[in-house]
């Protein structure tokens, strides 16, 4: 790279644009989409898709509900004129979609492209010609005037050709290719010769997109564009403004957004945002975050999952694990510490709905809720060395209804962070509960427990057990206020080190009749230390018997590898 890398790039410059109105604005009512996955997407594939897979992915927009729909460049591959008759020869398209097809400015090109459209119900022709100084220096050759002439013939030889469309409701849209490096002034001269050769109404306008070709600068930029056109287009209400960004600087959604803002009235783009390059921009992002602000984007989302399905077999692309919404990642939370927070906002989220009232979303680290995408965050969470105590005990907790106590969970957080980071990768809740069981209820040694039986006098306790340490048998007694109080008598007066319960807890796990109980208990030994053990059985007073030697073998031993 050069240090000096002034001499070879330079700063966009800046759109003369006082008192510009769209950073004040808020959105507030979702745009008119039109997907280009089916043209512009599809241009972009290694191996552009197949009739059968474009009319597969066709039917899934019809179902996302886009009522607009770029379906090919007829005139450049057959395939793409044989998927259009089909469509219109076999009734596939609803009567309130609007299929849009792309065209240069060639007369034989808009032949053959005016007749892959007859009989179709409702139609949109997309002429497009390159507008931008290095266009047409290098490209073309050409100068301003001449390249509106290329537009102005274009839209002629469409308009001289409806008569063969008479039974189709046609409109025009117009395309000044690469307009965002394009100047404005005459980005705004050749959408008006357009407008005056079509000529528009209020009840018939032209779409006028004004595409982002390559990103070229930021978003703001983009914004100060789209607004300069709308100031300054003559009968701009003829004329239905859209935009079209890929995301060559990574900012094609900014840049629609904030086109949005500026004014712009439809959008164009690409599911996943798959397109030339760096691709088109992410219909499905720019939507849902219309959604996380309370705003309908009038696209049906709902299963998200199985939209990408549908995508990834038709296109063979992959969706990243990081893309937003519909990333394999993007509802997994891998720090404890987000864990916790998420754990504490879902529960809050849970309580307050009870009421029966619907409180606005705020859960930490959530955006959205995943199952308003068919997602789930239960689906996804996995445990790995950086998972604080919190996600431990959350996963412990949800799947298994282990539900450990706070103090435990400082004890066993750590134990658990170190296995894991022995294994070198993440663990599932089943991996985790056997460390669990290793760790805690399958602590048989020294100490292992036989029989244990109490009577009661009174208020006392009298227990007697066999255990054996190590294989050798041992019977032991004692007395106490209660099970655990005589058990730790016995074991005290049979010569176990010191010891005394300072915490108890207990809980069903899992219900009807083969279920069990867990107890946990925690000791402290002569010399300060805290332990924790716990036990589990069908049996509640055994269970917490078992749970104190649990601790007493654990004081005894070193950390299990
Ligand atoms: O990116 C672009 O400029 C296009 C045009 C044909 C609209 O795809
Ligand atoms: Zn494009």
């Amino acid at each position: 790279m050069l240090k000096a890398a002034a001499s070879k790039y330079r700063p966009f410059p800046q759109i003369q644009l006082p008192e510009r109105q769209w950073p004040g604005r808020v959105l507030s009512a979702p745009p008119t989409w039109c997907s280009v996955d089916l043209r512009d997407g599809n241009q972009a594939l290694a191996v552009p898709m197949n009739v059968s897979q474009k009319l597969e992915l066709f039917d899934a927009l019809v179902r996302c509900g886009f009522k607009e729909i770029e379906v090919g460049f007829p005139s450049a591959s057959n395939t793409e004129f044989t998927f259009i008759r089909r469509l219109i020869e076999e009734g596939r398209i609803p009567d309130d979609v609007t299929i849009q097809v792309l065209v240069q400015a060639r007369e034989d090109l808009i032949d053959r492209t005016v007749h892959s459209l007859i009989g179709a119900k409702r139609s949109i022709i997309h002429l497009y010609n390159s507008t931008s100084p290095a266009q047409r220096r290098v490209v073309f050759g050409l100068s301003q005037p001449e390249i509106i002439e290329v537009a102005r013939r274009g839209t002629r030889w469409i308009k001289d050709r409806l008569p063969l469309l008479s039974e189709s409701q046609v409109r025009l849209e117009y395309s000044p290719e690469s307009f965002s490096a394009t100047e404005v002034e005459f980005s705004c001269d050749i959408c008006t010769a357009v407008m005056e050769v079509w000529q528009p109404t209020v009840e018939h306008p032209i779409i006028l997109n004004l595409p982002d070709t390559v990103e070229v600068a930021m978003p703001n930029v983009y914004a100060d564009q789209i607004e300069w056109m709308i100031r300054h287009l003559p009968h701009r209400d003829r004329a239905i403004i859209s935009v079209h960004t890929h995301n060559d600087r990574g900012t094609g959604v900014a840049a629609t957004e904030l086109a949005l803002l500026a004014g712009a009235e439809r959008v164009e783009g690409t599911l996943f945002g798959n397109g030339e390059r760096t691709g088109n921009l992410d219909l499905v992002t720019v939507a849902l975050n219309l959604y996380m602000h309370g705003i309908d984007p009038g696209l049906e989302l709902g299963d998200i999952s199985s939209l990408r399905d549908v995508y990834e077999r038709c296109t063979g692309m992959t969706v990243p694990p990081r893309q937003p919404y519909a990333g394999e990642l993007v509802f997994t939370a891998f720090s404890g510490s987000h864990q916790d927070a998420i754990k504490k906002g879902l529960q809050a989220w849970e309580k307050s709905t009870e009421s029966g009232a619907t409180p606005n979303w705020d859960v930490p680290y959530l955006a959205i809720d995943p199952a308003d995408l068919g997602r789930e965050y239960r689906e996804v969470i996995r445990v790995n060395s950086q998972s604080g105590k919190g996600g431990v005990a959350y996963l412990l907790e949800r799947e298994f209804g282990i539900e450990l106590p706070k103090e435990m969970q400082r004890e066993f957080g750590p134990i658990a962070n170190d296995a894991v980071d022995r294994l070198g990768r993440e663990v599932r809740g089943e991996e985790l509960r056997a460390m669990f069981w290793r760790e805690y209820v399958e602590r048989t040694s020294p100490w292992k427990l036989d029989e244990f039986h109490v009577e009661r006098k009174g208020g006392a306790v009298a227990c007697s057990a066999h255990l054996r340490q190590n294989g050798i048998s041992h019977q032991i007694s004692g007395e106490g206020n209660g099970p655990i109080a005589s058990f730790v008598h016995a074991l005290v007066r049979h010569g176990v080190p010191r010891f005394e319960v300072v915490d108890y807890r207990e809980h069903a796990l899992g219900a009807g009749e083969g279920a069990s109980a867990i107890a946990y208990i925690q000791i402290r030994l002569a010399d300060g230390r805290a332990l924790w053990g716990a036990g589990v059985d069908t049996n509640m007073e055994l269970a917490s018997i078992q749970a104190i030697l649990s601790a007493v073998n654990r004081s005894e031993a070193r950390p299990l590898k």
